[in-house]
């Protein structure tokens, strides 16, 4: 069974709207689900958290989706780190790895994923990724770049899981943190490796499992498999958190998976760059109120506040626009009118543009009720949500 949430299949994602959401019946599902799981002795609550977005999950992002949950993030992950720079001699200082591995204290409790192929090297890029005083280290073995794979490393690592093996016991050796992996289900459908890759977590002593729910061959196309999530579930020993990835942009959807496949907690990745209330949302739900949907209000306060977390970080005004369209072009999604508004907005030539588009379209709309059906079908169709160009699909 691969479906959306409340039992709406992808193809009948249309057929939902928030509309549906019956608080009462909501706050019961949320008391009674699995709320969190630990990390050794590290509590993570709520257990739906931010899934890592080479290119989206930097420190502005994590800073914003932090302060829109009011610190109820469960985890933030940073983006993947190459150790192939981190452990390249003299390059502890390489200003693109350490502007990956920088994170704030709102952030905790924070990991930082590195990838690579060789044991070494990825034991020494985890030992200086340990020194920035992150509380995890994560080893990625899902990404599907051909200039990552072809070198080894990301998914690359599902093709020789004894290479995966001995980087995860060299990772842990070097670094008195605990280590996570995140895989993908297999290579391709002939080549499923998630229960090899799970007897290696457990065998080398992974403190958590992450399973992003395609195989490589996917890439982003297509529905997540949460049947194969379950079944890694049911074999793992219960020591090992699972947590599932894979097509979640509501709230009820994480209701849903908890409750039907049974894992310990859920990463959600694009649903949380249309959807970045999505961890206040179900934090709310886990404290027994309804969430209140954002408004007008809120919209502007999220672009206001990301542009000032971007200006701390970034000096040119053109890289701050950048992110803010990047932004807009998920946000707006499902709103009425987003799509015109979004083409003035991705056109805009400066950030007071920008703000000036921006403003005339939450002026001239009544209503900012949200169409969460459009959001549920950009996963699992033949387009795929990862922009081209992005280093993480390329
Ligand atoms: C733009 C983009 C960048 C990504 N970068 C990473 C990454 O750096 N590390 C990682 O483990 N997964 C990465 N992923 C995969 C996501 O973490 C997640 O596994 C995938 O998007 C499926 O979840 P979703 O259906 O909720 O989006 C990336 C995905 C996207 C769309």
């Amino acid at each position: 069974m691969n479906d959306a949430g409340d039992g709406a299949g992808v193809a009948g994602a249309k057929n939902f709207s928030p509309l549906q959401n019956d608080p009462t019946e909501l706050i019961a599902r949320a008391s009674r689900v699995q709320q969190d799981f630990r990390i050794a002795d590290r509590r993570i609550w709520p257990n739906a958290y931010l899934a890592p977005m080479s290119g989206v999950t930097d420190i502005c992002f994590r800073r914003l989706v932090s302060r829109l949950a009011g610190g109820r993030t469960g985890l933030l992950v940073s983006e993947f780190v190459s150790v192939q720079v981190l452990a390249q001699p003299g390059s502890r200082e390489n200003p693109k790895a350490v502007r990956e591995m920088a994170f704030t204290e709102e952030e905790r409790p924070f990991s930082i994923q590195i990838f690579g192929a060789d044991p070494e090297r990825m034991g020494q890029g985890a030992k200086i990724a340990a020194a920035t005083g992150c509380d995890f280290i994560e080893i990625n073995c899902g990404c599907p770049a051909p200039k990552v794979v072809g070198k080894g490393g990301g998914s690359g690592l599902l093709k020789d899981l004894p290479n995966l093996a001995n980087i995860l016991r060299t990772v842990k050796r070097s670094v008195d943190i605990p280590v996570t992996i995140k895989v993908r289900v297999g290579w391709n459908d002939d080549l499923i490796t998630l229960f090899e890759t799970l007897k290696i977590a457990e065998a080398e002593g992974a403190a958590a499992f992450v399973i992003h729910g395609r195989t490589r061959a996917q890439g982003y196309k297509g529905l997540a498999n949460w049947d194969l999530i379950a079944e890694a579930k049911r074999r793992a020993p219960s020591g090992l958190p699972v947590i599932g990835n894979g097509d979640i942009v509501r709230p009820a959807d994480v209701l849903h998976r908890l409750e039907t496949y049974g894992v310990d907690g859920v990463a959600v990745g694009r649903g949380a760059m249309h959807n970045p209330w999505i961890f206040a949302q179900i934090a709310d739900l886990y404290e027994g109120r309804m969430w209140k949907e954002p408004g007008k209000d809120d919209y502007l306060w999220v672009f206001r506040e990301y542009e000032e977390l971007l200006r701390e970080q970034m000096d040119l005004d053109l890289r701050v626009l950048g992110k803010l369209k990047q932004m807009a072009a998920r946000v707006l999604k499902g709103l009425p009118g987003g799509s015109l508004a979004r083409l003035s907005l991705l056109r805009s030539q400066s950030v007071e543009e920008f703000r000036g588009h921006l403003f005339a379209y939450f002026d001239g709309i009544d209503s900012v009720e949200r169409d969460y059906g459009v959001l549920a079908e950009l996963n699992g169709g033949e387009s795929t949500e990862v922009a081209a160009g992005n280093t993480y699909k390329n």
